[in-house]
């Protein structure tokens, strides 16, 4: 188990480099196994959430190794179908990998996907599209047992924008015979990026990015070379830290357009946000409040970015409420900052943060990944010294953190 040892108070300043997403890398893996040749992946992050996707590969009879910032990945020997629990239970982006197994084999065994505790997660959508489209999907005990002797083409109307569901039948349709159509799909860049990485390998998509997209099965994908969007969510972070120490932070690589709805409430809150092609500077002086803080689909407020923006907004001036509409038990994290002297009630779906003066140092423990940055970020701007435990869980979405904030005067250090 590991730990982070901070010693807060100091601005963050300085320039950070933003990584290739986790979220698109992870799909974009899974993606790989309906291709037939090498795909060379550029700018993918180090993260342990990567090293279980080449884990989920390699158990499936595939060639993968990294280089640098680039993986390498050849699905051609691929001849499992069944997925080893022990990495379906890790992190919840391996039920990814059952839309392209039912593509390529028409086939696929694994258990319910594991990843952060955020409320009930259940995979209904996933299986109701994939069960129009001819998929027989039925659980043997904990085993999921899906197979499907031809996939046809449908017209799936997803109840709600779910990001994986979204991305699953992608991966599915493109085994189908004819057309598939999601109707109120997820719109998050994620997607598009997914999308991108796919028609580079010469499938038919229309329409990724929006709320209906069309895709025509049956072509043979090959492979390509790609680079992954950047991080959103570690960008928003960063952004959060600076705000949080009322420092001054450049990010580098990253795509502000992405970001939107937050630099938004952070320039609502006071911070002077300037930005280019494809950096951002955020400067942080006084931060005020910010009210209603509501999380949504994209392109709303994204529900990864509240527990960071909390963490800043626990010493801003006022009051900010938060409501999460996305995860039915998304503030895990608030008991943590409340050790650390934050004003803060919280129900299931929202939370009244109270700003207060300063934090005090702490010992507290993460909760999942984006409550862990939370902890970090108030740790960062609190009087004292905290240790944040459990690092793990932040490890496995944030590639170079320690270093990234130590360059920028942050006192951090990694207890492994
Ligand atoms: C993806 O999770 C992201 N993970 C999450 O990021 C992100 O918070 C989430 O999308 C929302 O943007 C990855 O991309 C790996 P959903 P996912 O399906 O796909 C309910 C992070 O910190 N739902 O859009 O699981 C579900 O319970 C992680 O990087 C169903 O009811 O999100 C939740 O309440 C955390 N049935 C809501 O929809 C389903 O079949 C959103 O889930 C699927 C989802």
């Amino acid at each position: 188990m590991g730990a982070y040892q901070i010693r807060g108070g100091s601005p963050l300043r300085g320039v950070i480099p933003i990584h290739g997403a986790k979220n698109s890398l992870l799909p974009i893996l899974a993606a790989t196994l309906v291709t037939k040749g090498e795909c060379v992946l550029h700018n993918c992050p180090r993260i342990s959430d990567a090293d279980v996707a080449l884990a989920i590969l390699r158990s499936l009879g595939c060639e993968a190794r990294r280089e640098g910032q680039t993986l390498i990945v050849n699905t051609y020997p691929a001849c499992e179908t069944e997925i080893p629990a022990v990495l379906m239970q890790k992190m919840r982006a391996a039920v990814i990998f059952l839309g392209a197994l039912l593509a390529r084999f028409g086939a696929a065994r694994l258990t319910h996907p594991g990843g952060c505790r955020l409320g009930n997660r259940p995979i209904d959508l996933h299986l109701l599209g994939l069960r129009l489209m001819g998929a027989q999907c039925e659980y043997e005990g904990e085993e999921l047992l899906c197979r499907a002797a031809k996939l046809r083409g449908a017209t799936v109307a997803l109840p709600f924008p779910s990001v994986g569901a979204t991305e699953n039948l992608i991966l599915a349709a493109l085994g189908c015979d004819g057309e598939v159509v999601l109707c109120n799909a997820a719109r998050e860049p994620e997607i598009a990026d997914l999308c991108g990485f796919l028609t580079a390998c010469g499938a038919r998509i229309e329409g990724a990015g929006t709320s209906v997209v069309r895709i025509r099965g049956g072509c043979a994908l090959h492979g390509t070379e790609f680079t992954v969007m950047p991080d959103r969510m570690e960008a928003a972070t960063y952004l959060c830290a600076a705000a949080a120490t009322r420092g001054e932070i450049t990010l580098t690589h990253t795509e502000p357009a992405h970001l939107r709805a937050v630099t938004d409430v952070l320039a609502d809150g006071g911070c002077e946000i300037t930005q280019y092609a494809r950096q951002i500077t955020l400067r942080c002086d006084t931060l005020r409040a910010v009210s209603p803080i509501r999380t949504a689909p994209y392109p709303a407020f994204p529900t990864d970015a509240q527990a960071p923006v909390m963490a800043a907004m626990a010493t801003a001036q006022g009051v900010s409420v938060f409501e999460e509409t996305i995860f039915s038990d998304r503030f895990r994290h608030v008991p943590a900052l409340v050790r650390m002297g934050a004003k803060i009630t919280a129900t299931r779906r929202y939370a009244v943060v109270e700003g207060v003066e300063t934090l005090h140092g702490a010992c507290v423990e993460a909760t999942d990944l984006r409550g862990g940055a939370a902890m970090v970020i108030a740790a960062l701007a609190a009087h004292g010294s905290s240790t944040v435990l459990r690092s793990e869980h932040t490890e496995r979405g944030y590639a170079a953190l320690v270093q990234s904030l130590r360059d920028c005067g942050g006192q951090i250090i990694d207890t492994e």
